[in-house]
């Protein structure tokens, strides 16, 4: 069994708790999909040709010695293979890249390495090669457990193809979760919660629940501004935030971030060290990274194009479009922005550490509003100030 408790991120009793150091990540964006669900602006793209499989390892493992390069030797805390669909990458690909991450930079033992999932009966033929790469924990994009609502989403799945994918995962896998999508057009409150109780039956560690977002660019927001998509008001949508906290939180696995549920102790520590501020390498077109170079918090963000980037990282040994030095203020900022999404909240003397400058008469205004709450050091959300983040995080930057 793997080892589920890094150290550092849970204490005894298994609450998380920040860690001064949050750990060295590589996150490998695979940009590729079956097909483009209409309401999806993430970095993907279908390829109805197919693509030259070989080429693309080719560029992960000449992308991954350039990033070796530029931070020398880190201890890898966790791995995370995100897209598109990365459960459309040959299990030989995954293999290599992990094979590669594995020369350039030691695995602490344990390391978490998660691949995100769809969950069609061709993909769920691969877990166990997954499995036998190195993969420890896999995240299954199952969506909504209802048939007419997965066609209306654009999904190549059923409920029944997907309910058999997480069994095929769970028996493969020592962590499993999955993603659903709440509080969409015309779905009522009843209907989430007959929807959100059989999740829960589910479940097994861990569940991500994203409240649908309509993104520009998409299908999904043309439909909207054509009105023929309507989404729950602001009223509407407290009501489904506020019971899915609730119902989450009765069985065990309270929100440890806006839309991240877990059992203390097997929260995705991939996230974690996103949101705790941690370095991370990011390979694969279109991919971040956040890196400490010369003592410097760096931004770097990758060609996103697929065919450009295997390319240019062929020719060049990488594709970095941008690697930016973050002023103080920046850095300060991005912890706002991240800290105050964790249940835990941000630490305030961190947050003056990094140049932040903590305002505490707004945070008494908050405080009155409900919409805050300070505990010692720490400075974390309401439910009611989830609700409404952006402004909080908005009047705490001043
Ligand atoms: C990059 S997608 C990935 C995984 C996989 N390709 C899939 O679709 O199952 C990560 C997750 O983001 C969520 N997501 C994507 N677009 C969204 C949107 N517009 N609103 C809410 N959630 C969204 C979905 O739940 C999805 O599982
Ligand atoms: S939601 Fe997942 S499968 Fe759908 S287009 Fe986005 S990345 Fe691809």
């Amino acid at each position: 069994m793997d080892n589920l408790t890094a150290p550092g991120l849970s204490n005894s009793s298994g609450t998380p708790v920040s860690t001064p150091d949050p750990g060295f990540a590589v996150y490998v964006h695979w940009p590729f999909c079956e097909a483009k669900c209409p309401y999806c602006d993430f970095n993907s793209h279908v390829r109805h040709g197919g693509i030259n499989e070989a080429r693309f390892r080719s560029a992960y493992l000449a992308e991954l010695d350039h990033m070796r390069a530029l931070t020398g030797p880190r201890d890898v805390t966790s791995i995370f293979f995100g897209g598109g669909t990365p459960s459309r990458m040959m299990p030989e690909t995954c293999a290599a890249i992990l094979e590669r991450i594995a020369q350039n930079w030691p695995l602490v033992p344990g390391a978490e390495i998660t691949l995100e999932a769809n969950p069609t009966s061709v993909e769920a033929e691969r877990f166990a090669s997954y499995r036998a790469a190195g993969v420890n924990r896999v995240s299954v994009g199952l969506q909504a457990l209802n048939d007419v609502v997965l066609k209306a989403l654009g999904r190549t799945h059923t409920v029944e193809e997907g309910l058999n994918a997480l069994n095929i995962a769970k028996d493969h896998f020592e962590r499993v979760s999955f993603d659903l999508i709440y509080a969409r057009p015309r779905q009522t409150l009843e209907q989430w919660r007959t929807e959100l109780s059989h999740a829960l039956s589910l479940a097994k560690g861990h569940l991500s629940l994203y409240q649908l977002t309509i993104e520009e660019g998409t299908p999904f927001a043309a439909l909207h501004a054509a009105g023929k998509l309507k989404m729950p008001d602001e009223e509407h949508a407290r009501d489904f935030f506020v019971m899915t906290q609730e119902m989450c939180t009765v069985a065990g696995l309270p929100a440890y971030e806006v839309s991240n549920h877990a059992v203390p102790g097997q929260e995705s520590r991939h996230n974690l060290l996103y949101w705790n501020m941690g370095d991370y390498a990011g390979v694969g077109p279109g991919a971040h990274g956040r890196l400490t170079l010369d003592g410097a918090r760096h931004a770097l963000s990758i060609l996103s194009n697929p065919e450009d980037w295997a390319e240019q990282v062929l020719e060049a040994g990488h594709a970095t479009e941008t690697s930016e030095q973050l002023l103080a203020g920046e850095v300060s900022e991005e912890y706002l922005l991240m800290g105050m999404r964790l249940s835990e909240g941000i630490s305030l003397s961190h947050y003056a550490a990094l140049g932040g400058e903590v305002d505490y008469i707004t945070i008494a205004t908050l405080e009155t509003d409900g919409l805050v709450r300070v505990s010692g050091d720490r400075l974390m959300a309401t439910a009611d100030g989830l609700l409404v983040l952006n402004s909080v995080i908005a009047s705490l930057a001043g």
